[in-house]
């Protein structure tokens, strides 16, 4: 008989009569680094200390791993001050299964273990977070944390397979045009001649980015070449796709607790005001002061209740775990098309994901101790 699918270790821990020891990871390599140390500032600041006990450990922009202050001042983002990780105290879980270990390495001294990890927070999105990179790492260190799997968190960071995990579920995407690297290289005109058939405008996009981050709408089948040669700078792997005309509408989804179904939130909507912007792009998102979030929006019960529904047979369909924002477009004509889903969602108290399930009844706190929760129910090792 096999013991390894057993829940150990959270046994242990009440066995143990301490709190469980979450890791905050943060920073990271990818272009929300800044961002990611304003998201680990509120959540240090929310989460439950009479709970957990709190490790926070920085991912530098070059990738080093650090052990950081349990501090969330100098990590705040404002517009005087863009934080990042900094330090010299090497921190490390190692790949190992069996100790969950953290390893620290400060200069000038010797090695030590500084605590047991029970539960990773990753707070990472993009590349070498979202991935399936991190979780793939933690996945060999028998470390439990919270959010999607290896082959969730990959599939859905890249739109291409995305769409066909979505398509082969029945649920409702836009049509659209995947040029490959060797494509591209091989043979432009070839690849660029099923574009034809997309109409005008089209969205071209890096298959996996995020934060609108090389995507180009194109309104003139003249500008197309170098919209696809700007998502390329991103991935080399890119999509076009039809524009959709509609509203944006987002849900945020739960996974159940032990065997229950997923939760899915209010419906929120972003609407990109004034004439800077023509999407909801990096700038709208980040920058000015252009993008308004609603929630719960103003839609109709049933269309409301049918997003749910298909977000939580989305959430399914890809096998997120955790938590999933999982993004629509409400057309003009009424239908809805899926345009993705994110499994590390922006998470900071003003972000849509905590919003919105600040309106279904989880407070920014509550919401921080269900995600630790869910992943300190996990099965480690083989599942
Ligand atoms: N097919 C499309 N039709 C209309 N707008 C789109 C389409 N694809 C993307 N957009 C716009 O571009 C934004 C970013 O695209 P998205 O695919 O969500 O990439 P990211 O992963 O970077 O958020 C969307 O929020 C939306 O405003
Ligand atoms: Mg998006």
């Amino acid at each position: 008989m096999s013991t390894s699918n057993q829940p150990e270790k959270a046994e242990k821990i009440e066995d143990a009569g301490r709190k469980p020891v979450v890791a905050i990871v943060f920073g990271g390599r990818s272009s929300e680094h800044a961002v990611s140390c304003s998201t680990a500032a509120s959540v240090l600041r929310a989460i439950d200390r009479d709970r957990f006990d709190v490790v926070p450990i920085g991912i530098a922009q070059d990738g080093r791993w650090l052990l950081m202050a349990d501090d969330p001042e100098p990590l705040q983002l404002t517009a005087e001050h863009t934080p990042s990780v900094q330090g010299d105290t090497t921190a490390l879980i190692p790949a190992d299964p069996g100790n969950r270990e953290l390893m620290v390495f400060p200069p000038d001294e010797p090695p030590r273990r500084l605590t047991t990890v029970d539960v990773v927070f990753p707070l990472l999105h993009g590349p070498f977070g979202e991935d399936g990179t991190l979780q793939g790492m933690l996945e060999l260190a028998d470390t439990r944390y919270v959010g999607s799997g290896v082959a969730a968190s990959a599939v859905m960071m890249d739109k291409a397979l995305m769409k066909v995990v979505f398509t082969a579920a029945g649920l409702p995407v836009g049509r659209y045009v995947v040029i490959t690297d060797k494509e591209w290289r091989r043979d432009k005109a070839a690849a660029l001649d099923p574009i034809a058939a997309l109409g005008m405008p089209v969205f071209v996009k890096p298959a996996r980015a995020g934060s609108s981050v090389g995507v180009v709408r194109v309104d003139d089948p003249a500008d197309l070449e170098a919209a696809i040669e700007q998502a390329r700078e991103s991935d080399p792997k890119v999509l076009v796709e039809a524009a959709i005309d509609g509203r944006e509408v987002e849900c945020g989804v739960l996974e159940g607790r032990g065997a229950d179904r997923p939760r899915a939130s209010e419906i929120g909507e972003i609407t990109v005001t004034g004439d800077r912007h023509t999407f909801y792009d990096f700038e709208a998102k980040y920058l000015d002061d252009d993008a308004q979030l609603t929630c719960p929006a103003d839609l109709p019960k049933s269309v409301a209740d049918e997003i749910r529904e298909l977000s939580i047979k989305a959430f399914d369909a890809a096998g997120c775990e955790g938590l999933a924002r999982v993004d629509w477009f409400y057309t003009t004509d009424g239908r809805l098309m899926l345009n993705e889903i994110n499994t590390m969602p922006g998470f900071t108290p003003s972000s849509m994901f905590p919003r919105i399930w600040a309106e279904t009844g989880f407070d920014y706190p509550s919401l921080i101790t269900e995600l630790i929760t869910l992943a300190m129910e996990r099965r480690t090792g083989l599942r």
